[in-house]
């Protein structure tokens, strides 16, 4: 099939003030870029005629410079969802800017087919390789592409050259049908191909298709540290010890492990542990440290939404495409989080959290419960569904003012419910059959940074054996305020 050629210009030139543009991809990595960055520029000359010019913006996840970057610094973006992870859209949101509005990841595709997301113009998406009947071939990632393709009035391709060809057959593309048709997704193992190799294509829809050669260019990762090393560690022997007493069973499960740097290390650690069997994962982000591992033969397969590898490790992958295309399946992020199958595989989930109050709620997008940092991900679509839901975060942050254990959390995003266990480079607390009082024991004697154990044992004090969870609450937020009125959570008093 032959599209109308565009430059990136044109492209951007169909898009107006108030469109709801979706962009195809996934965590920054295969994401069109070229017609984004051009649609920035459009918007400043608007704004520089005096006219409004801002889109609705709607991704898989989080993207690069070339789209939250560009169109943040643009003042361009009027509303914002699901999930980024750029500081200036970060900035853009914390100033009310943009409406932002944080969704589970694996309910993004199904909230537009249900119409919760209103009506979308036109969606933006990157390709490999556009098949003979019009069809699209994805490039490094899928997020919500083929809803995004069904669900918009209009598409534009962007066909990136970066990407060679024989990535053709990497995807499993799937769609469950809406409610009341809804069958189970029939996915019994990491491996499982349910779908097609490549997403369908009204080819009525198409505006055209401009030709990109551009990398993603993701942030590099910042290399383990001890602290980060060291909740690796504390995670791995935890594992080995459920795995030596029969709670995971000796074939072991499929992990999930979170975005950031934190996970990253978390994952090498755990990979370089011999008492752990070689495993699968079954996953959102496949992220550097995947690779790594299955060069090694530690892991075996990946199943994930996107490769958001860095430049080099993607080449890697490429230059080796005939080892590795078995090995690795992307899939939308409706199944690849989907709770039906993070239940059925019993996937061991490992995310990132900001903080986590005694009790077990964990905070992972609002620092200070104000402030928007990232998105809840699909850090709560795998620990609400998990075998296993574990949380990882280093015991204090910002050089030690910021305890990650404090009394309450501002903000919740996976509850108690939901959260089983916490590691932190001091220990693991195992929240398992425990009441909240017990929970808060736990915590504080494994999880917590001797600077703030003393203080956490007063708070527990103020309450204990009055209630059953034992909350003060006019104390309860203490440590946010110090920390607000004096920059040191230390500085809380329970006495
Ligand atoms: N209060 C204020 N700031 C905090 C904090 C706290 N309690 N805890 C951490 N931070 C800051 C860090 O200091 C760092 O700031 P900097 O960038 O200015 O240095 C920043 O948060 C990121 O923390 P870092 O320690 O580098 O961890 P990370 O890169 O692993 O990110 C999360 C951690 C929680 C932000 C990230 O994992 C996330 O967005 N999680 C939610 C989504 C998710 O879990 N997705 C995975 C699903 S598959």
């Amino acid at each position: 099939m032959q599209y109308a050629e565009l430059t990136a210009e044109e492209a951007a030139e169909y898009i107006q003030n108030d469109f709801v543009v979706g962009i195809g991809g996934f965590s920054s990595v295969g994401t069109p870029k070229a017609v984004p960055f051009a649609l920035a520029k459009r918007a400043e000359a608007e704004h520089a005629k005096g006219n409004t010019f801002r889109v609705g913006l709607i991704t898989g996840g989080s993207t690069g410079d070339q789209i939250d970057g560009a169109l943040s610094r643009a003042h361009a973006v009027k509303f914002r969802t699901p999930f980024q992870s750029h500081k200036d859209m970060r900035a853009a949101i914390n100033r009310q800017e943009t409406q932002y509005f944080d969704l589970n990841l694996s309910h993004v595709a199904q909230d537009l087919r249900y119409g919760f997301l209103g009506h979308m113009d036109v969606c933006i998406i990157e390709a490999a390789e556009i098949t003979k009947d019009g069809g699209v071939v994805p490039t490094s990632s899928v997020g919500i592409s083929p809803t995004l393709v069904k669900s918009a009035d209009k598409i534009i391709i962007e066909l990136n050259e970066r990407h060679p060809q024989a990535i053709r057959g990497m995807h499993d593309i799937y769609e469950p049908a809406n409610p009341p048709y809804r069958r189970e997704i029939p996915v019994y193992a990491p491996k499982d191909r349910i779908g097609q190799e490549t997403i369908a294509v009204d080819p009525s829809k198409v505006l055209g298709v401009v030709r990109t050669n551009l990398k993603d260019n993701i942030a590099a990762f910042t290399e383990p540290n001890p602290v980060t090393t060291k909740i690796g560690e504390n995670v791995a022997e935890f594992l080995i010890n459920e795995l030596r007493r029969g709670i995971i069973p000796k074939e072991f499960l499929p992990l999930q492990s979170g975005v950031g740097n934190i996970a990253n290390a978390v994952l090498g650690s755990l990979g370089q542990c011999p008492d752990i069997p070689s495993f699968t994962m079954f996953t959102e982000v496949i992220q550097n440290s995947v690779i790594d591992l299955m060069e090694t033969g530690r892991i075996s397969f990946a199943s994930g939404s996107s490769l958001t590898l860095s430049d080099d490790v993607l080449d890697r992958v490429y230059g080796n495409i005939d080892f590795f295309k078995n090995k690795l399946m992307l899939r939308p992020q409706e199944v690849t989080n989907h709770p039906e199958l993070v239940r059925r595989l019993g996937i061991i989930a490992i995310n990132t959290a900001l903080e986590v109050d005694i009790f077990g709620n964990v905070n992972s997008t609002n620092v200070t419960g104000q402030k928007m940092m990232n998105g809840i991900g699909g850090s709560a679509d795998f620990a609400r569904n998990a075998f296993l839901s574990i949380f990882t975060c280093p015991s204090v942050a910002k050089g030690g003012v910021i305890s990650a254990i404090v009394p309450m959390t501002p903000h919740v995003d996976s509850n108690e419910h939901s959260v089983k266990i916490i590691a932190t480079e001091y220990g693991v607390a195992d929240l398992r059959a425990k009441s909240p009082v017990q929970k808060a024991h736990e915590i504080i004697e494994k999880c917590v940074h001797p600077d703030y154990k003393e203080l956490l044992w007063d708070y527990l004090k103020l309450a204990e054996g009055k209630s059953h969870t034992p909350m003060t609450l006019k104390k309860a937020l203490a440590m946010h305020i110090a920390f607000e009125e004096t920059g040191d959570m230390r500085k809380a008093d329970f006495k």
